[in-house]
């Protein structure tokens, strides 16, 4: 394992990358905007990952690619390892990546009548997904218990009542940052066997746990109960843009039900993302045991600010690196107009149904942040 110690306070420039961050056309001509949107992080990635890319490219041929045994297995050590789940080889199935896979399962197991079941505020493909396969949505509440997102239970069964297909897991939640507990999970499974419904979960934040303490427990290690389990290295180690992950369905007749909804709309794994992937499973965890300190000295550094600012307010995260950032709209009118008009960037909350927030990612070199703090205090003073 190299034994590097890695900048983050580096900056670089991602201008003219077309960087679905840092290129939007819809920036001012000139602005120095601070684009603070999209789930990734503006840091160099792993030596190793960078190393592979390398080996490829001194090649110089990408035809198709399969995906190896080394692959499934470095997965599924990691999945006992940190997950503490073990899993056979034959329950994986490799895909392109999680929101097609959400998609698939979606279309394969839910129809006109019978749809989804999700928790909101949440990332905006697990509510958009019903209208793409065209089935019911049904949503609950996520409400605060103390300084932590959690579900509404009561309001999770009587969603279940109304006869869902589908329930739709994000853990670590996006938005909130909540990594449910043990007791969470086993009253989600509880509850949906009750109701007969599948449990598609998506773990793609598992790795960006801020407090050492804090455990992830994947849902699927419930194996009596139907559930599609979605893993990858591509959020936690920056590799958002080569795609690669895995679905994880120990029943077959369930996994078959995937792979038919998906046939013809995956693509297959690139060359990049195969290699990209073997490294970071082999490799990436010294850069991953110094990044998480970093983006833990980012959150205190923000949520510190919230917390002294009048009208702002968020719930400390336990996971991932995306702030919710809750605000009160007669102390500081539409904060993310004013954000916007103060050259910086972050998603408004409806895009996630949660009404009076903003997502602020701060995934990025501390003087970054700062920046974006002090036009956030240019707004609040002003
Ligand atoms: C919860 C969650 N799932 C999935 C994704 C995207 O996954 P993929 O790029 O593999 O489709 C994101 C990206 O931000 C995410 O936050």
């Amino acid at each position: 394992m190299s034994h590097k110690v890695y900048d983050f306070d580096q900056v670089i420039d991602r201008h003219h990358t077309h960087s679905f961050k840092w290129d939007n056309v819809t920036y001012p001509a000139n602005s120095d905007m601070l684009p603070m949107p999209v789930a990734d992080m503006d840091f160099v990635v792993a030596d190793e990952i960078l190393a592979a890319i390398d080996q490829i490219t001194s090649h110089g041929i990408l035809g198709y690619s399969i995906v190896p045994e080394t692959l499934k297995e470095a997965a599924q050590s990691k999945i006992a390892r940190d997950y503490k789940w073990s899993t056979s080889l034959e329950s994986q199935v490799w895909i392109p990546g999680i929101v097609p896979g959400i998609t698939a399962a979606c279309a394969g197991l839910t129809n006109e009548k019978e749809g989804i079941i999700t928790a909101v505020p949440v990332y905006h493909p697990f509510h958009l997904v019903a209208g793409w396969v065209n089935c019911p949505l049904i949503t609950f509440e996520m409400i605060k218990d103390g300084d932590r997102w959690t579900y509404d239970f009561e309001d999770f069964e009587r969603g279940l009542q109304k006869g869902p297909k589908v329930f739709l897991l994000c853990n670590p939640h996006n938005p909130g940052g909540t990594v449910f507990n043990e007791s969470e999970i086993k009253r989600i499974v509880e509850l949906c066997a009750k109701y007969h419904v599948t449990i598609v979960s998506d773990e793609i934040h598992a790795d960006l746990r801020l407090r050492a303490a804090s455990e992830h427990i994947s849902i699927g290690r419930f194996e009596q109960q139907p559930i599609i389990s979605f893993f990858a290295t591509s959020k936690a180690f920056n590799t958002a843009g080569l795609g690669g992950a895995v679905a994880v369905i120990p029943i077959a007749a369930l996994r078959d039900k995937f792979i038919k909804a998906s046939n013809g709309f995956f693509s297959m794994l690139s060359r990049h993302s195969i290699e990209v992937m073997l490294a970071t499973y082999a490799s990436g965890e010294s850069w991953l045991s110094q990044l998480l300190p970093y983006l833990q000295a980012n959150h205190d550094l923000l949520y510190d600010f919230v917390q002294s600012t009048p009208g702002l307010a968020m719930q400390p995260l336990e996971a991932t690196y995306l702030a919710w950032i809750e605000y009160d709209e007669a102390i500081l009118g539409d904060f993310q107009k004013k954000c916007w008009d103060a050259g910086l960037h972050v998603l408004r909350g409806e895009q996630f149904k949660g009404r009076n927030f903003v997502r602020l990612n701060f995934a990025c070199p501390r003087s970054v942040l700062e920046k974006a703090i002090n036009r956030m205090k240019s707004i609040s003073n002003g």
